[in-house]
């Protein structure tokens, strides 16, 4: 077990994949846990993550010196660094010198931690406070233009860190910095595999459900099939899966759903048409967030009804529902310690407060990949593990404007057509997700067939992607994308114009609402 303490950084759960990705367990713990508490669960190493706040900030979150006291090895990145240099006498000065993003750090001696890596490497950084003096018995083995001090380690002790983030994909040798850290410092043994995930989450499924029975929010996307068949394979029988049909999804979506989940797994599965339902609360609505919240509320007492059918045949009673969600999700609604809300995904921000189900969350600290992994890991076909995301709110996040059914029948057009057209190129693998957006209320003049029209445009957001949590748009062919645009405006009516977004994500999100 390693322990990556959070310092209220978004990095700290890539940290904890990325040691993983090592094939070493890691769990992550708030930096408010006392030291005690975190060496009673005998780590074989602790990483300290970095954090927004510069460590002479007032409230800075300090570091117990009682962490170094047993010899257990630790590895400090960026305010963790700064933290651990600070503790064990260093010095940490506020020069004003700020580095963000890419640097250079020049490899000096590269002692055990940096052995065989190039002289010089590409790395992403973000500090405004620097380690001037390295703590007593360190030798200094990096630095960079603002940083003389840009890694650090005493090897006997078992100790390291770097003022840059290895974690992040943009940082040269990230993965290799730490896993030297894990290996020859701190001397774990890389055996972990996503086959332990699945027997560790089976055995806290049945802890925790005991003998009532669950009912599972199946959409038909990865996240929501992954968790249904883990917790299946957890607890068989006891578990009902229920498909909301919102009137939100793709052409043709429900019935593929259906077919392709039954005849992958034997799971109970009950379709609930709740289509009026939807579309008659989020009539008029254009808000994004208010969308989310009436879906995620909507959703909830779907469910309810749902249960309160599943009641009148006997058995112990219904009282936990299973849901997809992803750890992007809950760091993107605020969920780790000092990240801040950007969106409220509707499965973990919208919840309505009158719940009446315990929510059992077996993928809550994974990543997409990583989902996919557990997928395979079940005998689920490749069809479904591979499927791209698609959101919980459906094509209501994809209609710029109120919803209504006929603004629907147009997004749903327009995006089976992409879709195929995607597939065709034998592209699907190559994108992350395509969503297809209408802007309902934007008009456009064209000309079709010798007479002017006034339609509305749809915009094309292929994206590449690792995780959803930073994105890049998809150099799509220009002949796939001219097939696409073509189709779109001979094959949909309304729509007499396509257009391509080319943002990233960060300043962009994925989706436009
Ligand atoms: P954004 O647009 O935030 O999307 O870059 C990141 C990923 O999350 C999906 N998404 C959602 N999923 N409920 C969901 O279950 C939501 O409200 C929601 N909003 C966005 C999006 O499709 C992408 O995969």
């Amino acid at each position: 077990l390693v322990l990556v303490v959070d310092f209220g950084a978004q990095y700290a759960q890539l940290i904890a994949r990325r040691v993983r990705e090592a094939k070493v367990y890691s769990e992550i713990v708030p930096h408010t846990m006392p030291v005690e508490e975190m060496l009673a669960k005998n780590p074989k190493a602790v990483i300290l993550s970095g954090g927004p706040s510069s460590v002479y900030e007032e409230g800075a979150p300090r570091l117990d010196p009682a962490l170094f006291a047993q010899g257990t090895p630790v590895f400090g990145i960026c305010y963790g660094f700064q933290a651990m240099a600070q503790t064990l006498g260093g010095t940490v000065a506020s020069t004003g010198q700020r580095e963000y993003g890419r640097t250079d750090v020049t490899v000096g001696d590269p002692g055990v931690l940096l052995a065989g890596l190039p002289d010089s490497l590409r790395a992403w950084m973000s500090h405004g406070d620097e380690v001037t003096l390295a703590p007593e018995g360190f030798s200094v083995t990096a630095s960079s233009p603002r940083a003389t001090v840009a890694a650090f380690e005493d090897v006997d002790r078992g100790l390291a860190g770097v003022q840059w983030h290895p974690e992040v994909l943009h940082t040269e040798h990230g993965q290799k910095v730490l896993e030297r850290f894990l290996v020859e410092i701190a001397g774990c043994r890389q055996t972990w595999t996503m086959v332990n995930i699945v027997d560790e989450q089976v055995d806290h499924i049945r802890e925790t459900v005991g003998d009532a029975r669950v009912i599972c929010a199946l959409s038909g996307g990865v996240d929501s099939s992954v968790a249904a068949a883990l917790v299946q394979r957890a607890i068989g029988e006891q578990l009902t899966c229920v498909f909301v049909d919102h009137g939100l999804l793709r052409k043709g979506e429900r019935d593929q759903v259906v077919r392709d989940y039954v005849a992958a797994t034997d799971v109970n599965l009950k379709v609930v048409d709740a289509r009026e339902q939807f579309l008659g609360h989020l009539k008029g609505v254009t808000d994004p967030e208010e969308k989310r919240k009436i879906i995620g509320r909507e959703f909830i007492r779907t469910f309810e009804a749902a249960e309160r059918e599943i009641l009148e045949t006997p058995g112990t009673p219904v009282k936990f529902l299973v849901q997809g969600t992803l750890y992007p999700d809950v760091v993107e609604s605020g969920g780790g310690e000092g990240a801040a809300n950007i969106k409220s995904h509707h499965n973990v921000g919208g919840l309505p407060e009158d719940l009446e189900f315990s929510l059992i969350e077996p993928l809550r600290t994974l990543f997409k990949d990583e989902v996919r992994q557990v997928g395979e890991q079940l005998g689920l076909p490749p069809a479904m593990v591979w499927r791209h995301p698609f959101p919980g709110p459906g094509l209501a996040i994809r209609i710029v404007g109120a919803v209504d059914e006929q603004r629907l029948e147009i997004v749903r057009d327009a995006d089976a057509i992409a879709r195929e057209e995607l597939t065709a190129a034998g592209l699907d693998r190559d994108v992350w997700q395509f969503p297809v957006v209408l802007l309902a209320d934007v008009r456009s003049v064209g000309v079709q067939g010798d007479g002017r029209t006034y339609g509305h445009p749809v915009v094309l957001r292929p994206v590449s992607s690792e995780d959803a949590m930073t994105a890049d748009w998809s150099r799509l062919p220009y002949e796939l994308l001219e097939r696409i645009s073509t189709r779109i405006t001979n094959e949909v009516n309304e729509v007499n114009r396509v257009v391509l977004d080319i943002t990233s994500k960060p300043p962009g999100t994925i989706e436009w609402e």
